[in-house]
């Protein structure tokens, strides 16, 4: 009985190590940042989106909760792509680590963009 005991805490450890193993990246990987840029558009702040990717797998597909989101400096599409509350980053390629992905908005303050999805790719 006690052998059977350790036996399962084994195969109960190398479960928890693989499960860790698997799940080593998530959204909350993703960071986003945002920083006054220093300059003006039309009379309103502009401010710099820095969305950094601490994790080693690529982190694709992301979007960022735009709930309230606005901004008078057009923004291509191909960076961030507004539907509604949700926007697409980078046209949904992938965001690397030690490569932050950055765009530039101006409103007369800060957003908060948080991420609520992405397809992490460990390859
Ligand atoms: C998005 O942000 C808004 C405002 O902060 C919040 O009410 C809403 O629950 C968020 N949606 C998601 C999907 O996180
Ligand atoms: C992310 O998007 C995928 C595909 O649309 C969906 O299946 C999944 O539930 C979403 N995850 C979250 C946390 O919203």
């Amino acid at each position: 009985m006690a052998a059977t005991n350790k036996i399962f805490s084994i195969l109960l450890f190398l479960g928890l190590i693989f499960q860790g193993y698997g799940q080593s990246c998530s959204l909350n990987d993703l960071s986003v940042s945002v920083a006054k840029a220093g300059s003006f558009i039309q009379g309103k702040p502009e401010w710099e989106v820095t969305i950094a990717n601490n994790c080693v797998c690529k982190q694709q597909n992301v979007k960022l909760n735009c709930t309230g989101f606005q901004t008078l400096e057009l923004i291509d599409p191909s960076v961030l792509s507004v539907s509604g509350n949700v926007c697409l980053v980078n046209a949904g390629k992938p965001i690397i680590s030690n490569d932050p992905f950055t765009f530039k908005y101006a409103w007369d303050y800060l957003f908060q963009l948080t991420p609520i999805n992405s397809t992490i790719a460990c390859s």
